[in-house]
């Protein structure tokens, strides 16, 4: 739990010139709230089906849903296609930044060659409908290309954030069984460029150790930064001899509503990811919808900019499906905030006049470390709307985020989503709602959420409890690839009986009725927006030859929202070199799982508190890294331990 919820605060009411304006009404709750499944049968027809569905929602063989039953559709044409069709295709899609300032716009038209070239190519190669393609790129257009071309042969595709390691790649290459792999030579990091085709190779090995799956591997040259890069003959081919080459016509084909769009693994509490599957009717019809009313979303006006990577769940739905489902222009920024200096994010506002901006809470709160000099250095009057995403914002961030980027006017959409969930399920609607700082407001027209306790039953307002979704949703998961047990016991086990799903995360209501979601409940961090499992890091610390045990938690982080706080015991015999011992333990993590796994801080230990039936008490542990009273200490097996673990951080 990292924020706590005032019992009541006021709300920022919309100005009467937005609310006029806006595409959500207070009417839209009521029709929702009527006949839910009809409201939802309407938003699907935003799209255009090549079959029409029949049952809105088929829940019976429950957890697992079908939504829009016997519809066919094709999502690629959705997000592109039908725009060219409909006259726009001199419409920017994309306005595309590289990191080291070089630029690309693409139109609609430009967009539809482009992925039809990929859908040819892919063709040639002999994928067919349901086969997995991973994607480990970094923020560049051929990695957008390459998930639409996917989406249109109904091809599922895999995207790894190209942050992750060689290991965690391999693993997620192995769990699908894909196909192909799509990388760059490099990436720029910070200004330079990084190798990134090397990690492909390291993940998939070669001889015995090979990736048994892959077949291709498709290079898009980004970089241009080695003469040499390695190659494995009749395996790698370069984007620009083959993709490039194709023909820029290609004729799609419709497919069912429940055919699986793309797999995207995230941390759960094991240290095994999930690969969290979605298909697409239902998730592009709310990823659509949510897109059009959460972000008042005007076509031919709007510049929407999400600074989401694609790696990342936000990046799928609203960077590739949400837009451009429904034609908007967007900016794709390929690199961090502070390349070549603080100014950059500020600087793309400006220059393409965007209008709605989404970030991260811990972008905002990077933003006010650097000073409010830096944003009003430029002018930032083209944006009306603001977003935030990933982890509870605190009130002085929200704040600071409504008067220094948006004029003090431009109404903050709050959204709470996961990776699960597919699309936005709870936020503010703008133009409607009186949006409190630090609050997520409401569920969305269409869903239904409800905070209750151990047993279930609704908690009283201001009484802390479990988020649980009460009623299926469009964008909702269909299952983990290959688990269905860990499916059903991970979101369906702990109210059964109800047959809600279990987010894992704890909310509470304001005496208003106002939903404030707190942070996870389980054994999953959440640092800088970025979802991380206890778990996954003591397994990295623990493959260090000197570590006997590990436990680590989320301790709360002024900038990050958390920060990783590691506790180990050495193996017997081994020296504790200090310093130096931290830097390999770090970088065990770092290579492992990634850098953005690495601990902020890392403790040696004599001993960690353990319960009698020999659970880690992280709950302890986290008082300690918070600097707090202890809690409750009494199941412990040996309460002292924390005077040693104490005498050591001091
Ligand atoms: C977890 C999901 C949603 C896409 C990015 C993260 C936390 C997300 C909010 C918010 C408070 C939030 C939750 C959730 N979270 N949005 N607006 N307020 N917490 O997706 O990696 O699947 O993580 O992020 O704890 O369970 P994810």
């Amino acid at each position: 739990m990292t924020a706590s919820a005032p019992q009541t605060v006021p709300g920022f009411p919309p100005t009467p010139e937005f609310a006029a304006q806006a595409n959500g009404t207070a009417e839209l709750y009521d029709r929702a709230d009527s006949d839910r499944l009809e409201f939802w049968a309407e938003q699907a027809r935003r799209l255009d089906w090549d079959t029409d569905f029949g049952q809105v929602l088929d829940w019976s063989d429950a957890p697992f849903a079908k939504w829009f039953v016997g519809g066919k559709l094709n999502v690629a044409v959705n997000c592109v296609d039908r725009h060219v069709t409909a006259g726009k295709g001199d419409r920017v899609a994309i306005h595309w930044v590289g990191e080291p300032g070089d630029s690309r716009d693409i139109t609609y038209a430009q967009l539809k060659d482009e992925v039809s070239k990929a859908a040819n190519y892919f063709t040639a190669i002999g994928l067919t409908a349901g086969d997995r393609v991973a994607i480990y790129m970094p923020m560049v257009p051929e990695a957008i290309i390459s998930m639409l071309a996917c989406a249109r042969l109904g091809l599922t595709h895999s995207v790894v954030f190209a942050g992750f390691s060689a290991g965690a790649l391999r693993s997620r290459v192995d769990d699908a069984a894909a196909k192909l792999v799509i990388t760059t030579d490099g990436q720029y990091r910070r200004g330079q460029p990084a190798p990134l085709k090397a990690a492909v190779d390291e993940a998939l090995g070669t001889g015995a150790d090979a990736a048994a799956s892959v077949e291709k591997v498709l290079v898009v040259r980004r970089t241009n930064h080695d003469p040499n890069l390695p190659w494995v003959d009749g395996r790698d081919v370069w984007w620009d001899d083959t993709v490039a080459e194709q023909s820029p016509t290609h004729q799609a084909e419709a497919f069912d509503a429940e055919h699986p769009l793309f797999l995207l693994y995230t941390s759960g509490t094991t240290g095994k990811p999930k690969g969290i599957v979605h298909t697409s009717g239902g998730y592009l019809t709310q990823a659509s919808y949510t897109f059009h009313y959460v972000f008042d979303h005007k076509e031919g006006r709007d510049v929407f900019w999400c600074g989401a990577d694609i790696g990342w769940v936000t990046g799928h739905s609203y960077l590739v499906y949400g837009p451009l489902s429904n034609g908007a222009t967007e900016v794709i920024y390929e690199g961090t905030p502070n390349s070549p200096d603080e100014h950059r994010h500020f600087n793309i506002i400006e220059r393409y006049g965007v209008t709605i901006y989404y970030i991260a809470p811990t972008l905002i709160r990077t933003f006010m470390k650097w000073g409010r000099d830096i944003p009003d250095a430029h002018d930032l009057t083209s944006i009306r709307l603001l977003g935030s995403v990933g982890e509870p914002i605190n009130p002085e961030a929200w704040k600071w985020y409504r008067d220094v980027i948006g004029g003090g006017t431009a109404p903050i959409v709050d959204t709470w989503w996961q990776t699960e969930t597919g699309a936005i399920m709870i936020s503010p609607l703008p133009g409607v709602t009186a949006a409190k700082p630090g609050s997520a407001m409401r569920p969305l027209p269409g869903i239904s959420a409800q905070i209750v306790d151990d047993n279930g039953r609704p908690v009283t307002h201001g009484e802390q409890g479990y988020l649980v979704l009460d009623q299926p949703w469009p964008a909702m998961l269909r299952g983990i690839w290959g688990d269905e047990e860990r499916y059903r016991e991970t979101y369906w086990s702990r109210f059964a009986d109800q047959g809600w799903y279990f987010a894992g995360d704890g909310a509470r209501y304001d005496d208003d009725g106002a939903l404030w979601v707190l942070g996870r409940v389980d054994d999953v961090m959440n640092v800088s927006g970025h979802r991380i499992s206890t778990a996954e890091v003591e397994s990295a610390l623990v493959g260090h030859s000197g570590v006997a045990e590990a436990a680590v938690i989320g301790a709360s982080d002024p900038t990050t929202g958390q920060g990783i706080v590691a506790f180990v015991i050495l193996r017997e015999g081994v020296e504790n070199t200090g310093d130096t011992l931290i830097a390999e333990l770090r970088q065990q993590v770092s290579v492992e799982i990634s850098p953005i796994a690495k601990p902020r801080e890392i403790n040696v230990v004599p001993e960690l508190p353990k319960t009698r039936s020999g659970k880690i008490m992280r709950r302890l542990l986290k008082d300690v890294a918070e600097g707090r009273e202890l809690g409750d200490t009494s199941t412990l097996v040996d309460p002292s331990v924390f005077e040693a673990i104490r005498a050591k951080k001091a």
